[in-house]
């Protein structure tokens, strides 16, 4: 990978969960309740959200990001042996107001300093990303939340990135993508944006098409990969 600066971006644009927004941390919040399964249980609900993501774009059979979420969060709950309603309610609750990284606000803020449009890419509802950007203060810091619904299929289908260039009004070379899942990086790089991948788990390359143009392990250098800090 190269070192010089990414040029000629107009738009910085993230995806959501994982990468702005700590998935881990609704399991982490009820930790003193769900003990040692409170690892296993956030994982495997990641896990089987993106899983379900991907298997019903392939069956075409869509539903919302939400719908997606309390499916793959009553699969978790069964794989390790819960059956607790009231636990189910609460942690859907707090997908609402998962944390933010530590360092999104300040990286935002020197992105929109900068002059650079600012948005989300994501798999969730409207009303899913609307809620945790307000519960994490970003609203103000973020001009477009778009979400796949608006297309009707989940990542990585080309439309969805489409969708950004379309809604952003900039050409595809024009728009930085962020995002922590290796394959919404590649998969993003493969339909034309410049891509950092945000690369938060130590996780290997991916081996499908595509190739960000940096890796970077938090949010933080990104406005000095831009030129700006
Ligand atoms: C999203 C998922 C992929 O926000 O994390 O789109």
């Amino acid at each position: 990978m190269a070192e010089a600066e990414i040029s000629g971006i107009r738009a910085c644009i993230f995806d959501a969960y994982g990468t702005l927004f700590d998935v881990h941390s609704a399991a982490a919040r009820c930790r003193g309740d769900l003990g040692d399964k409170a690892d296993s249980l956030s994982n495997i609900w990641r896990q089987k959200q993106l899983q379900y993501t991907w298997l019903r774009s392939l069956m075409r059979s869509h539903v919302d990001f939400w719908q997606v979420t309390g499916d793959a969060l009553d699969y978790a709950m069964a794989a390790v042996g819960l059956d607790d309603p009231a636990m189910r309610q609460r942690l859907m609750d707090l997908y609402l107001q998962l944390d933010a990284y530590a360092e999104v606000p300040d990286m935002l803020a020197a992105l929109k300093a900068g002059g650079l449009q600012t948005g989300v890419l994501s798999n969730g509802a409207p009303t899913m990303l609307k809620a945790a950007i307000d519960s994490a203060g970003l609203t103000d810091l973020l001009d477009h939340a778009l979400s796949v619904e608006d297309v009707g299929i989940f990542k990585p289908d080309p439309r969805v990135y489409q969708l950004a260039t379309d809604r952003v009004g900039v050409k595809p070379g024009e728009i930085c993508f962020m995002s922590s899942n290796a394959w919404d990086a590649y998969a993003a790089s493969h339909f034309g944006f410049r891509v950092v991948w945000v690369n938060r788990f130590g996780q290997p390359p991916e081996r499908i098409p595509g190739a960000p143009d940096r890796e970077i392990d938090t949010l933080a250098p990104l406005p000095g990969l831009l030129g700006l800090a």
